[in-house]
């Protein structure tokens, strides 16, 4: 049995996936934020919405209430400098330019797109939901652009060591290993 204690529920810690947003500006320019507040459900026959949470008035946030499109870029272990330098800078405060990086169009929706992500959704708002300073934006996710080496048998199948995706939750983490699929440790 584990030994708990109570704190304060200011510790309100999810354990999250690390996407980049990639938005499109007024001046037809792009911007990379990131963002981890994200989830996702599903809607009627097979459509699942992605779910992601912006707080304030950050570029992002202006850039998917006035458009309604963006892409989220999954960040894997390589990707974590671009991930830093993005988060660490306000578009507000000019291009972030200061690094190199490759930005490619998105296949289905008219979104900047990171060419080093591994795995890529374009999403088109369908519903905000105001709760205080943030909106959460519930999407219709257009497109899937996954990595090539991912070999999937069906929607369960999806192998994240391949995609060796940043956890978050306050500091950065790696994921361990593969442990089976579902039924596999039924007793
Ligand atoms: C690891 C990381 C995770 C973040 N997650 C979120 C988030 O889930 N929601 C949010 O509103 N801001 C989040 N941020 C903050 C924005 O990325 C940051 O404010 C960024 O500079 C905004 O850029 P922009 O002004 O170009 O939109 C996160 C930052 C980092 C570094």
């Amino acid at each position: 049995m584990a030994k708990r204690r109570s704190v304060d529920p200011k510790y309100s810690m999810c354990v999250q996936p690390s996407f980049i947003i990639g938005t499109n500006n007024e001046d037809g320019s792009e911007n990379f934020a990131p963002i981890t507040w994200a989830s996702a459900t599903h809607e009627d026959g097979d459509q699942y919405l992605f779910v992601i949470s912006m707080a304030g008035t950050k570029m992002t946030k202006k850039n998917v209430l006035r458009t309604g499109v963006f892409s989220a870029n999954l960040v894997s272990i390589d990707m974590l400098s671009l991930m830093d330098y993005f988060g660490s800078k306000h578009a507000k405060d000019g291009a972030k330019n200061d690094i190199s990086y490759e930005v490619v169009r998105g296949e289905v929706l008219d979104v900047p797109v990171l060419n080093e992500s591994r795995w890529v959704y374009e999403c088109e708002v369908a519903r905000t939901v105001e709760t205080g300073d943030s909106t959460t934006f519930f999407c219709h996710i257009r497109n899937i652009q996954m990595d090539e080496r991912l070999e999937c048998e069906d929607i369960f199948d999806i192998d994240l060591t391949v995609l060796d995706p940043v956890i978050y939750s306050g500091k950065y983490h790696s994921i361990g290993k593969t442990l089976g699929k579902i039924g596999d440790f039924v007793q």
